[in-house]
């Protein structure tokens, strides 16, 4: 089955083409870090002009890099939320139209569920039950995944999400947005143990995340060490000791849900899922404590379309097909997802 996945939530308009949910054809990723670098996050109302402007180009590339025409599609997975209003709204009705005109099922998706889900469009796949620990810009969570469409909610961010504070500490260091990949480039000429900014790990036994107080720390310190004549320390090491303290608590808490819940495979998603420092502190702790450790390359952990396509065919396979009438969501907390009746194993039909 060929589903074209449609994503406007934040600042990237994406939409590819996959089949029977696990085989990408084509990935088009229209990015719109030019427009919102000056101003250090994303602007809505730039955001989903942009999208208006680019989305019928990126769905046509997507749909020619496949081979296929529109009403080739069994299928169009479109966000419907979380995200931003106005661009959500922009893919939305995109779908909608398609969908009306060539007369092709429509599904709403959610968001979350395609990061949680991303690392099924790899060729390595875990088994269910697994956890996955999704790290964007707008979330920061650890759900335990026991098959598609059955999800539990172990702990989320109770403030900034961790991609949030990279893009915040980025702004505050003047570097522009994102702040992801420019704080990970500068951390490689960094001493990571320079600086010791706090960890936020809450109650022993919590699997929630906190990042506003190692955020007010990166401040404080930026704010003294700017006033400094000579600093000793280098921007390169307030970059690497930030990004350690981030990557620290991320793997503790991951490690902690796998003592809680006894589950052994461990997945990342999310945009933070590139950071090469996470990966291979996972890796490592992975193979010191026998546990298995799957990444989806990054094109798949930052916002894509394919992701979307793959979490909307589980959702089309159930039956769980949109009307017209259907709305976008600003909120979508996963315990909103209708649950689904199949249970599959992996990719492909169950
Ligand atoms: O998943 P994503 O593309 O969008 C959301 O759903 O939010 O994630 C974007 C976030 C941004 O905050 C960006 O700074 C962060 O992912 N990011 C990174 C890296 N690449 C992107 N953070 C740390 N290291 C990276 N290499
Ligand atoms: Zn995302």
């Amino acid at each position: 089955m060929f589903v074209l996945g449609i994503d406007t939530s934040c600042d990237d308009t994406s939409a590819a083409v996959v089949v029977d949910g696990h085989q990408t054809l084509s990935s088009v990723v229209h990015s719109q870090i030019n427009i919102h670098h000056p101003y250090g996050g994303v602007v809505p109302e730039l955001a989903s002009r942009e999208h208006l402007r680019n989305l019928v180009p990126v769905a046509e590339k997507a749909l020619s890099g496949a081979g296929i025409r529109p009403e080739d599609l069994h299928g169009i997975a479109v966000t419907v939320g979380p995200g931003l209003i106005g661009s959500l709204l922009i893919g939305l009705y995109y779908g909608k139209a398609l969908s009306y005109v060539h007369n092709i099922p429509l599904v709403a998706v959610n968001h979350l569920e395609g990061h949680i889900l991303s690392i099924f469009l790899e060729d390595e796949i875990p088994d269910f039950p697994f956890l996955t620990l999704t790290v964007a810009g707008g979330h920061t969570s650890i759900v335990h995944v026991r098959g598609f469409g059955n999800y539990e909610l172990l702990g989320q961010t109770l403030d900034d999400a961790a991609g949030e504070a990279f893009d915040k500490i980025a702004k505050i260091l003047g570097l522009g947005y994102p702040g992801g990949v420019v704080i990970e480039r500068l951390s490689q000429s960094g001493r990571k143990d320079r600086i010791g900014f706090p960890r936020a790990l809450l109650s022993p036994d919590s699997l929630d995340f906190s990042f506003s107080g190692l955020k007010t720390a990166v401040a404080l310190f930026v704010k003294k060490w700017r006033q400094e004549k000579n600093p000793p320390v280098k921007l390169e090491d307030i970059a690497a000791s930030f990004q350690e303290a981030v990557v620290d608590v991320l793997v503790q808490k991951l490690m902690r849900a796998r003592e809680k819940t006894g589950v052994n495979t461990l997945v990342i998603a999310g945009g933070v899922a590139c950071n090469k420092a996470l990966r291979e502190k996972l890796r490592e702790t992975a193979e010191r404590n026998g546990f298995k450790f799957y990444y989806p390359r990054p094109s798949y952990c930052t916002d894509n379309g394919a992701m979307i396509a793959l979490a909307g065919y589980h959702r089309m396979l159930d039956g769980q097909v949109a009307d017209l009438s259907v709305d976008v969501r600003s909120r979508f907390p996963l315990k909103d997802l209708r649950p689904l009746s199949h249970r599959a194993k992996g990719p492909g039909p169950s």
